[in-house]
């Protein structure tokens, strides 16, 4: 018999990203060997977001497409995965009866017993979700080492740096209920992973060759705070954790994503000064620079702490680059509300920024809201928000010009290169460099655009 081939289509947050690599490993210890596309394989797997309503859109657009190539292809079978799914369940079948198998966030440990069930109940939906359990230990393989598949010239994907760069989930779920997000829903109670199973992770990673590791949660800063997380019942935060993590021979970045202001803590601060190999870089999502809107979505800091710890980050951290999430057009937010984000882009200065329009969420609070803004005034204002932060950006790539930076290789062609700075910053070269990707170079930028840098080697 030929095994049957799968391929799974990530949507979303990274999280999703690193649901897939579980999905994608459990599915070949389960028999199934990855195949090249969406259209010939026997199995395909969405996994799918709901953050806006686009995203959702965008599965739904494809799951129709899909029907027609299972129409040719009886035996294919449809699997939906992640946020989509876990919001709407069986509901889900009603518009898409051609779907196999429903997963949920939760439930996607077990794909390969699932999808079993669904080949003789077609329109199987395993959505339940637990309080308080104990996040399944599913260990990365321990394949022979990235350099030793290069050098045999292994498989395509290995050009590309992605091997070298890999997500750890710390922590599932969110407790938090901003009031325009589906995550609680979607993703469940916030529950925290084993500290030795997050260390034993990133060890076999990094033996395996692996350079930078990012560890993944919805608000990392409450790491520990929901359950217990060690052998001896102590507590552990997520300072102490990423101070553990960094102990791991051999890993020569680490960062972390995501958190939320409200309780950002001083420990986790000074770990930017403390910690050499945490990059000089920090993803700390805003949303809105005006009291009101802050209030009303829920999110529990003002403008003015917010300022205050971006202050005290740049006080540890003076080369810290700033990044940021931002939502415009939240119900009620009026023209000055507006401008005080406007302002606060132009105090903080961020390198760079995610921006949306406000998108109604089913179940959030916020889709309660009265007061909804149109969504012409939403275009406008996600237009003026995007070209200053368009200026902004460049003007704080150009402070790089003349500098020495590290890079890690990702891509290299025959007269360029491709590489990342701590800063998270994409450096390309135009010359011929021998290196290969997972590679540390030196060099020096000479050119600023807004999404990337110049440099040559030094
Ligand atoms: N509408 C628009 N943007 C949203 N985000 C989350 N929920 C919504 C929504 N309903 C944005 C937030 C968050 C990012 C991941 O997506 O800015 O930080
Ligand atoms: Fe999208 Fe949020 Fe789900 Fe990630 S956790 S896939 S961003 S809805």
């Amino acid at each position: 018999m030929t095994q049957r081939t799968f391929f799974v289509k990530t949507f979303g947050c990274q999280m999703n990203e690193r649901d897939s690599e579980i999905m994608s490993q459990s599915l070949s210890m389960h028999g199934y060997v990855e195949g090249m596309d969406l259209e010939s394989a026997d199995l395909v797997i969405l996994n799918t977001c709901s953050i806006r309503a686009k995203a959702e859109q965008k599965v739904m657009s494809l799951l129709g497409m899909l029907r027609k190539v299972k129409l040719a292809k009886p035996d294919m079978q449809i699997c939906v995965a992640g946020c989509v799914a876990q919001q709407e369940g069986e509901h889900l079948l009603e518009r898409m009866p051609h779907v196999d198998l429903v997963v949920g966030t939760q439930n996607i440990y077990n794909i390969g017993e699932l999808l079993d069930l669904a080949r003789t109940r077609p329109g199987y939906v395993a959505v339940a979700m637990q309080e308080n359990y104990d996040i399944p230990r599913l260990m990365p393989a321990r394949n022979e080492k990235i350099s030793e598949r290069l050098q045999a010239g292994d498989d395509v994907k290995l050009s590309k740096s992605a091997v070298f760069r890999k997500f750890v989930t710390i922590m599932q779920g969110c407790n938090n209920y901003c009031a325009y997000c589906v995550v609680p829903y979607t993703r469940g109670r916030e529950i925290s992973r084993k500290v030795n199973d997050i260390i034993e992770e990133v060890k076999v990673l990094v033996e395996s060759g692996v350079k930078e590791i990012t560890l993944l949660g919805q608000n990392v800063n409450s790491y520990g705070k929901t359950n217990i997380v060690t052998e001896n019942g102590l507590p552990c935060s997520f300072a102490d954790l990423l101070h553990k993590v960094a102990e791991t021979e051999g890993l020569a970045r680490l960062r972390f994503t995501t958190s939320n202001p409200k309780d950002l803590s001083d420990e986790l601060m000074r770990s930017f000064r403390d910690i050499p190999s945490l990059c000089p870089q920090f993803h700390l999502p805003v949303q809105a620079g005006s009291d009101a809107v802050l209030k009303r979505m829920n999110r529990k800091y003002s403008v003015a702490q917010y300022l205050d710890l971006v202050d005290r980050l740049r006080e540890y951290c003076p080369e810290i680059a700033l990044s940021t999430d931002i939502i415009v057009g939240f119900p009620g937010e009026t023209e000055e509300d507006f401008q005080g984000t406007m302002d606060l882009l132009d105090k903080v200065r961020y390198h760079g920024s995610f921006s949306f329009k406000y998108s109604d969420r089913p179940g959030t609070r916020a889709s309660d809201f009265s007061d909804k803004v149109t969504e012409e005034v939403k275009t406008a204002r996600l237009m003026r928000f995007q070209s200053r932060q368009d200026e902004i950006s460049l003007e704080r790539n150009r402070e790089y010009i003349g500098r020495v930076k590290d890079i890690m290789v990702e891509d290299v062609g025959p007269e360029s290169l491709k590489g990342r700075t701590d800063t998270n910053h994409i450096v390309h070269l135009h010359e011929h460099v021998v290196a290969k990707p997972g590679d540390f170079i030196d060099v020096e930028i000479y050119h600023a655009g807004q999404h990337s840098l110049k440099g040559k080697i030094v």
